[in-house]
Formats: C-alpha cells, sequence, structure tokens
C-alpha cells in the first residue's frame, strides 16, 4: 500500500502542463484552496512578498493574449530551438490564445521590495500547481502573459500598482486529456562525499 510520501512524489512525477481545457469552470473554493496552497511556500525572510488577481473574464483574457502574441513572435524572430519554431506557428494563428481558452488565469504578483521576490514567487506558483493536480485540476505556467507587464493601462485594469512585477501567470481547468510527459533528461550530479 502506497504511503502518503509516496502519493507526494507520485503527485509531483505526474503533474504535467495542460494545453487543452474543457468548458468546466474552477470552483471559487478551489481557487481559494490552490492560492492558500501556494502560499505556504517559503519565501526569503518570510518576506510573503506575493498578490493574486484571478481572471475569469474571457474577454479580459483574449485581450491580454492579443497583446502578448506580437511581443513574444517578435522576440522569437531569430529562434532555431524546435520546440520555439512550433510555438511561433501557433503565436502567428489569429485564433490560438495564449492561455489555451482555459477558463481562469491566476497570476502571481511579486512585490519589488522584496529581496528574493523571483525565487519566493516561483516556489509558490509550484505549490499552485501541485495543489490544483492533488485536485484534478490541470496547470501551465505561461510566461509569455508576462509582457502585460508593459500595458500600463491593462495592469490598471487589473488591479496591480507599479509596486509589483508579473511573475507567474498560471492558467488552471480540466484538462481534455492527459498530456504525455516530455522528454525529462537525466540530472547532472555531482556527488562529494
Ligand atoms: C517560467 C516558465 C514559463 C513558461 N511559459 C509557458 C508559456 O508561455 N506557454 C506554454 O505553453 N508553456 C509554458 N511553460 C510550460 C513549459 O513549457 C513546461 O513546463 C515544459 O515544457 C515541461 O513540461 P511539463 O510542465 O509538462 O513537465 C512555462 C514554464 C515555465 C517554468
Amino acid at each position: 500500500m502506497g504511503t502518503e510520501k509516496d502519493a507526494v512524489i507520485e503527485n509531483i512525477r505526474t503533474r504535467r502542463s495542460v494545453r487543452e481545457y474543457t468548458d468546466r469552470e474552477v470552483s471559487d473554493d478551489d481557487i481559494r484552496t490552490i492560492i492558500d496552497a501556494g502560499v505556504h511556500a517559503p519565501s526569503g525572510f518570510n518576506s510573503q512578498p506575493w498578490f493574486f488577481v484571478v481572471v475569469k473574464n474571457r474577454e479580459m483574457m483574449k485581450r491580454m493574449s492579443d497583446h502578448c502574441k506580437p511581443r513574444l513572435l517578435a522576440q522569437l524572430e531569430e529562434v532555431t530551438d524546435e520546440n520555439a519554431i512550433e510555438f511561433k506557428k501557433e503565436l502567428a494563428n489569429a485564433e490560438f490564445n495564449i492561455f489555451y481558452d482555459a477558463p481562469v488565469v491566476i497570476m502571481v504578483l511579486g512585490s519589488n521590495a522584496g529581496f528574493t521576490t523571483d525565487y519566493d514567487c516561483s516556489l509558490c506558483a509550484q505549490n499552485m500547481m501541485l495543489a490544483a493536480h492533488s485536485l484534478g485540476i490541470g496547470s501551465c505556467w505561461i510566461g509569455t502573459a508576462c509582457f502585460i507587464q508593459e500595458n500600463l493601462e491593462m495592469m490598471a485594469e487589473l488591479g496591480i500598482t507599479s509596486d509589483y512585477r508579473v511573475i507567474a501567470p498560471i492558467v488552471f481547468g480540466y484538462a481534455v486529456k492527459e498530456p504525455e510527459e516530455p522528454e525529462k533528461k537525466d540530472p547532472e550530479v555531482v556527488w562529494v562525499r
């Protein structure tokens, strides 16, 4: 019989970035549980420099996506990486939404006043994705959405002041199907005994 420890490791091993979602909404209760898992992450000096914006408005998500797509395309102009080339093709499609038409995006914002904000918010984000996975909810970190940082009107509309920066925009929802595990490299480890 599996132990609780196995269950945690199994949850970590089986979490996948989900890029195809059903229309089913994520309940506000589940969103609160996911954020609560996030704020249980460690943070430098226990600074907890995060703040969250929950976007369930699809029209807003589309506007955010439309703002970010051309900016990422421009940045990827010179890339030669196979995965990036594939993503460029998707970005060029007018129908493509960077949030994969998921029912909710939760933005993890980090305080500019913190010393370890990027680390803290990334740990928070991973807790959130793992918590979602254990609730049967898929997720995907959408780094592309960080381009909204430069759109001050949109930032104001989202209630984000200049004291904070966008660190982890994450979509959540129910997966159409479980994605296959992408290749994971064997870790390079130096043992010093
Ligand atoms: C910082 C960061 C930014 C990411 N940005 C995107 C993104 O914009 N769009 C996307 O589809 N996936 C994005 N991802 C998800 C990665 O592509 C994914 O984690 C990776 O391919 C490994 O797959 P897995 O999460 O299923 O293990 C991002 C992940 C991280 C950590």
